[in-house]
């Protein structure tokens, strides 16, 4: 089946189009990071009005390169998201599947993440799956034991890790989304230490990242409060050793996790998951096949959104002409 996906539950407004759940023929994504960059966040009705004129173009790319006589059905998030941001993405797919006669069905981002793990992908992923779930939003560790059956085992009682990473870079003046940038300032430290705490909440497989937060901020407050200034090599250092703090919390408990269900196979996602850091220590820790999607398919994008369709078997519901937008919705809400 050949699957159009949407994706606009945040800054990101990504178009897909893929066949059988891993063949991807066409992926695009237009990020509004510079937009919000200034602002030094998102700003929720900026995002909503961006997405309209960028699915506005993303479509017409698709029209012009005749892709869209071979959709057979559209797949669109529904949430968690922002909710101006959902209903443009929802009603462009809505009014997309009715002009051209085809099935429309909403999807969770959270279970697209999962997913993107069967895009492009070479290796069978057998269940039982322990996924590790890291975005801006969300820090989740999932026992899947079937594409729709997914467990909830523990998640962060705080902020979620990529929102630590932005608020984090953002102290240091550092531009928006953090992540890539502390990811990349990381990767030029000398001293490449750890000084700053890993937190570890007892017997759970929950995290906790604000205690981590507070440390970074106030350790980045004392350097400036001692030299005045931040100098470069000073930020390098600070963005490994806040880095390699986060990354070890997340491999204890997905170290625990693993050790706990003994799954068939781990996967790794969510826009965290693009970071180098995290990528190398969890390839060179697990006996147990690791997939970690490519680093743009880690990210927001319209494919995951259409492979979850996929493996879901959502096209076997009726078309979803009357689907609304959940804001909230959880993992476990399909
Ligand atoms: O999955 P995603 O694109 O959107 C949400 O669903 O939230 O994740 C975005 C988050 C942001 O917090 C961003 O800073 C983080 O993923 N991120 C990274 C990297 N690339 C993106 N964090 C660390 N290292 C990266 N290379
Ligand atoms: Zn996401």
């Amino acid at each position: 089946m050949i699957i159009l996906g949407m994706e606009s539950s945040c800054d990101d407004t990504g178009i897909a189009i893929l066949e059988n759940g891993t063949n991807l023929i066409h992926n695009k994504i237009d990020s509004q990071a510079e937009i919000h960059s200034s602002f030094g966040g998102i700003v929720p009705e900026v995002a909503a009005r961006q997405h309209i004129s960028s699915f506005g173009n993303l479509i017409q790319e698709l029209k012009d390169k005749n892709l869209l006589n071979e959709i057979e059905g559209v797949a669109v998030t529904k949430g968690p998201g922002l909710a101006g941001s959902l209903l443009v993405g929802v009603n462009y797919a809505k009014s997309l599947a009715y002009s051209l006669d085809i099935p429309v069905i909403g999807v969770n981002h959270l279970s697209g993440h999962i997913h993107a793990a069967w895009i492009n992908n070479k290796v069978t992923i057998k269940f039982p799956i322990i996924a590790l779930l890291v975005s801006g939003g969300h820090t989740e560790l999932i026992l899947m034991k079937s594409h729709k059956e997914k467990i909830l085992l523990g998640q962060t009682r705080d902020d979620a890790a990529g929102e630590v990473f932005d608020k984090v870079a953002r102290y240091m003046d550092l531009g928006y989304p953090g992540g890539p940038l502390i990811d990349n300032n990381a990767k030029l430290s000398k001293t490449k230490k750890r000084t700053l705490p890993v937190t570890n909440i007892k017997d759970s497989l929950d995290f906790s990242f604000s205690g981590l937060k507070t440390s970074t901020i106030k350790y980045i407050s004392d350097i400036i409060d001692e030299y005045g200034d931040l100098e470069d090599h000073t930020i390098k250092d600070i963005c490994y050793n806040f880095q390699d703090a986060v990354v070890q919390q997340l491999l204890n408990k997905l170290m625990f996790a693993v050790d706990t269900y003994k799954p068939q196979s781990i996967i790794v996602c969510g826009g965290v998951a693009a970071n180098s850091h995290l990528r190398f220590r969890i390839n060179d820790t697990f006996k147990t096949p690791v997939i970690i999607p490519s680093p743009s398919l880690c990210t927001d994008n319209g494919a995951m959104i259409a492979a979850a369709a996929y493996y879901e078997n959502s096209f076997q519901k009726k078309s979803e002409l009357d689907l609304d937008v959940y804001p909230s919705l959880k993992l476990e809400q399909i």
